[in-house]
């Protein structure tokens, strides 16, 4: 059985990204991405989930459908929610006719939303020049000294897509302020999608995925990951003011389209545990695609550090390196070190979509030092989330070969720490 047992996936069909998380009415919600009537994508729908300690999540149900003109086509895209005197709103994308347009439906009790009359909240004419409405979406709502903000990706004609910023005093009418950062190294037609922020001990995270982003070496191994910056948002002028590199948030494979809210000081963050080139065996049990675990978030220096929840009960071990370079294996994923270059290799079985084991497939990255390393890992039937060096580094990955055995064995040069 390839179903995981903490992480979210749907009864049945399909989901990617999570949506409009939020803590209201005492209780945790999530949505997500959700085609009821296949395991492939189709018009999205939202999945409903709640939750009490962000570790087990309960299935309510669809609460959001395509049955308006403006969403009727391919659906309600991506979005995000904030609470407002007791009414949850929340942004969502809609996509019909070759148009991505912003939508609002409010909610009483997380469960049964309204759409607004006055959707769209924002079409084409509330572009700045050059942007396309084909390629406008997946609203990010904020507050800020008691003015609400829009974040949205968008696609300009000339190739090149970016973060845009949008101001509202109601929730319901916004205009736009300005840029917020660009991207041209999409490629394949690729664009920035699903833009987020952290707010941490006054310093901020500004969070985004990417479509093939152009390779460089170790960074952006993937054709969909999740890239960030630490810096500033200049709220007048709308540009993020970048105070560090650009970092991915996870360095395994199956990482895209965050979600993040922040509770009593706390900063959380879930995503889809998927990416679009993936292959679903799972489908032959009926579903594809699963949410990450929920992850607390800290901004420390220029890094985001994520930490497991302690509910999760995360494993734990330490290995020292005995030479140059170590070996070792947690389930199906192999974990090779390498003293020279402080690098750390991941290796996975490849299954395609029949469930056949088509080869293998690796990973690469840096830390600081790696001749004793600390793991923390949470094996979730298939697949393993993985923290290394307190939090230096995290990886998730599907593993669609498990077997049933997780454990974490010493093959070469290494011993316990
Ligand atoms: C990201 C994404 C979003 C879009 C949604 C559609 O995975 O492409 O940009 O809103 O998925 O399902």
């Amino acid at each position: 059985m390839l179903r995981p047992e903490y992480h979210i996936t749907p009864k049945s069909g399909w989901i990617n990204d999570p949506n409009g998380f939020a803590w209201f009415n005492g209780q945790y919600h999530l949505y997500a991405q959700h085609y009821p009537f296949d395991t492939k994508w189709g018009p999205m729908h939202w999945l409903h989930f709640t939750s009490s300690d962000l570790v087990h999540w309960r299935d309510q149900g669809i609460c959001l459908k395509p049955d308006q003109p403006y969403d009727r086509e391919f659906g309600c895209f991506s979005g995000s929610s904030i609470e407002k005197d007791g009414t949850l709103y929340v942004f969502y994308t809609g996509c019909s006719h070759g148009k991505q347009t912003q939508c609002l439906a409010t909610s009483k009790d997380g469960h049964s939303f309204v759409k607004h009359p006055e959707n769209p909240i924002l079409d084409e004419n509330d572009l700045p020049k050059g942007y396309q409405v084909r390629d406008f979406r997946d609203p990010k709502v904020f507050e800020k000294d008691g003015r609400y903000y829009l974040l949205l990706a968008s696609r300009h004609e000339q190739g090149y897509s970016s973060i845009l910023l949008y101001a509202s005093d109601d929730l319901v009418h916004f205009s736009f302020v300005g840029v917020v950062k660009s991207f041209h190294n999409c490629l394949e037609g690729g664009m920035v999608e699903c833009p987020d922020l952290l707010f941490d001990e006054g310093k901020c995270a500004l969070l985004y995925s990417l479509q093939h982003p152009q390779n460089e070496g170790e960074k952006f191994q993937n054709a969909f990951p999740v890239a960030y910056v630490v810096g500033r948002l200049d709220l007048q002028s709308g540009r993020f003011i970048e105070e560090g590199p650009e970092r991915e948030l996870d360095r395994g494979y199956d990482c895209y389209a965050t979600q993040a809210i922040k509770r009593e000081g706390k900063n959380y963050i879930v995503t889809w545990q998927s990416s679009w080139d993936a292959s679903h065996p799972s489908a032959a049990e009926g579903y594809a695609g699963q949410l990450s675990l929920v992850k607390e978030a800290r901004i420390e220096g220029d890094r985001i550090k994520l930490r497991f929840l302690k509910e999760c009960n995360p494993s734990r071990f330490s290995v020292s390196l005995l030479g140059t370079s170590g070996l070792m294996r947690i389930g199906n994923v192999e974990i090779a070190l390498c003293k020279e270059r402080n690098r750390i290799t991941l290796t996975r079985k490849k299954i395609d979509g029949s469930g056949a084991l088509v080869g293998t497939e690796s990973r690469y990255f840096a830390l600081s030092n790696v001749e004793r390393l600390d793991v923390e890992y949470v094996y979730d039937h298939s697949c393993v989330e993985l923290s290394f060096q307190g939090g230096e580094a995290f990886a998730s990955l599907i593993d669609d070969a498990y077997e049933g055995e997780a454990e974490a064995t010493l093959l070469e040069g290494l011993e316990w720490a």
